[in-house]
């Protein structure tokens, strides 16, 4: 006979809400009550639990920091892919070369990098613009350690990379072969570029590496209220280079938010004075 899933009941679900709201800022509308349920249930069958609420009890142990970072892991949305947005990328290249022109080093950073798409994405259209062994960095994080891993491998199936140019493509992908078979990987040189860790951005003031040029934080701030935009928008303009650049996605706003940050597009930002933030 079949077995029936629980329920998740409001209740259940409140403790969840302010579970990612306190460890991430993911701020989850009652209407996600039913994603919430689907992306629990089957680590709820995995551990023989029965309930939503016996589940919520287990993570609150002192004890289950893994179990609390596995479910993190479930309640972040991670969709990603190459090339989105590409105007963002258009820009890049330009600017690239305006920092290369002044002599310095060009110094990015994906603080929302999910699977890897976004920072492999920056180091094609870099490798590009200044060279394979040009002066630039790439730094990437997240809060999603599966994710993170899965960008670590470098590894994605063909039809997952479908928006990269073709010129781009065949230059910096390798096509799998035998159990690889419709899968490719970033070229290892190209993928040395990219420095990956977990990073959470309430905390983000402490990341190891400032000084940025670019910010790509694109595609996360729709997840957040409007006091933890601020919070995390205060810590991360601590990080950047004075005058460096904050790129966020198309759909999200910085609307009325008191920030050091002037608007060059609707979706590009510049810090206009010193280390606006908190260090
Ligand atoms: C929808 S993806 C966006 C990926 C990429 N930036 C893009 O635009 O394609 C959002 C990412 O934000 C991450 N995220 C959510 N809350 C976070 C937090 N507090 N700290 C760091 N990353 C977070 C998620 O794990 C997820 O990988």
């Amino acid at each position: 006979m079949q077995r029936l899933d629980p329920t998740l009941s409001d209740e259940e679900f409140s403790c969840f809400k302010q579970f990612i709201l306190q460890e991430a800022g993911i701020d989850l509308p009652a209407s996600k009550r039913s994603l919430v349920q689907s992306r629990l249930a089957k680590r709820l069958r995995r551990l023989g639990v029965g309930s939503y609420g016996a589940y919520w009890q287990l993570l609150r142990k002192p004890e289950s920091q893994a179990e609390r970072q596995r479910a993190v892991n479930m309640l972040s949305t991670n969709e990603t892919y190459f090339f989105r947005e590409p105007q963002h990328f258009q820009w890049l290249e330009r600017r690239a070369l305006e920092i290369q022109q002044r002599g310095g080093a060009v110094k990015v950073w994906s603080a929302a990098c999910s699977s890897g798409e976004e920072p492999y994405t920056i180091a094609m259209v870099l490798a590009e613009t200044l060279g394979m062994r040009g002066n630039w960095r790439v730094y990437a994080t997240d809060i999603n350690t599966k994710v993170l891993g899965l960008a670590k491998r470098a590894v994605y199936p063909t039809d997952r990379v479908q928006r990269t140019p073709p010129l781009l493509w065949q230059k910096y992908f390798l096509r799998g072969r035998d159990e690889y078979a419709g899968m490719v990987r970033v070229l290892p040189e190209l993928a040395k570029r990219v420095e990956f860790s977990s990073l959470n951005l309430l905390h983000c003031n402490r990341f190891a590496h400032a000084d940025f040029d670019i910010v790509f934080l694109r595609n996360v701030l729709i997840y957040f209220n409007e006091g933890t935009k601020l919070e995390v928008l205060r810590k991360l303009c601590s990080r950047m280079r004075e005058g460096g650049h904050l790129l966020i996605g198309h759909s999200e706003s910085l609307h009325k938010l008191n920030l050091p940050l002037a608007q060059e597009e609707p979706s590009r930002y510049r810090l206009v004075c010193g280390h606006g933030g908190e260090g």
